[in-house]
């Protein structure tokens, strides 16, 4: 068990069977994406971990970038995503592939979908970590590549933060409930 803020989060999935989820889509990617020259593009910040990962289990090289998002819940209309490091490559044309730590909403892989595809990107694909099914709210979303499907409930640990904290963690941990 462990403790960020004011919370306590247990064991939930461990780090090799993060490493297995891993390298079963860096075979999957291989087969459908390798002759594509696919460029990889990490989301910021909870990705990185992830990132560095896959892309040293992936058998093959590609380039990778990373862009930031940000939802500004509130001051704009709720849900809004915006890109706050943005993209600074030509994909016209590309085979683009989004790494994300976790969809939950899908509000930001919508909004950055939409971008990606607007800047002339040939075909977008998209690979997350874990998903979890039960908090989508946009059914039209195609997730081309999970780890590992959750429940609804809020994990910390291997890139991901309970408010700013808990992304060195290798394990991911699940929020207990009281
Ligand atoms: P949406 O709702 O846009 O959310 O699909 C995606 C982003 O929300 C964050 N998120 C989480 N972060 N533990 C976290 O640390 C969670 O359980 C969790 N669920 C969603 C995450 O930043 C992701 O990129
Ligand atoms: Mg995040």
């Amino acid at each position: 068990m462990i403790t960020i803020h004011d919370k306590t989060f247990q064991l939930y999935i461990s780090q090799s069977e993060i490493q297995t989820a891993i390298h079963k889509l860096a075979t999957q990617l291989e087969v459908d994406l390798k002759d594509q020259n696919p460029l990889f593009v990490a989301i910021l910040n909870g990705a990185f971990v992830f990132a560095a990962d896959l892309m040293r289990a992936l058998p093959f090289d590609a380039p990778i970038n990373f862009i930031k998002t940000q939802s500004y819940v509130g001051t704009t209309s709720s849900g809004t995503v915006q890109t706050v490091l943005g993209l600074n490559e030509n994909i016209e044309g590309r085979t683009v592939v989004i790494l994300e730590d976790i969809i939950d909403t899908g509000h930001t892989l919508k909004k950055l979908l939409q971008i990606l595809t607007d800047k002339g990107a040939a075909s977008v694909k998209v690979v997350a970590l874990l998903q979890k099914p039960d908090a989508l709210q946009h059914n039209d979303l195609e997730v081309d590549y999970i780890g590992i499907e959750i429940p609804n409930k809020f994990v910390v640990g291997y890139g991901l933060d309970y408010d700013g904290l808990g992304r060195g963690f290798a394990d991911i941990y699940q929020l207990k409930e009281n």
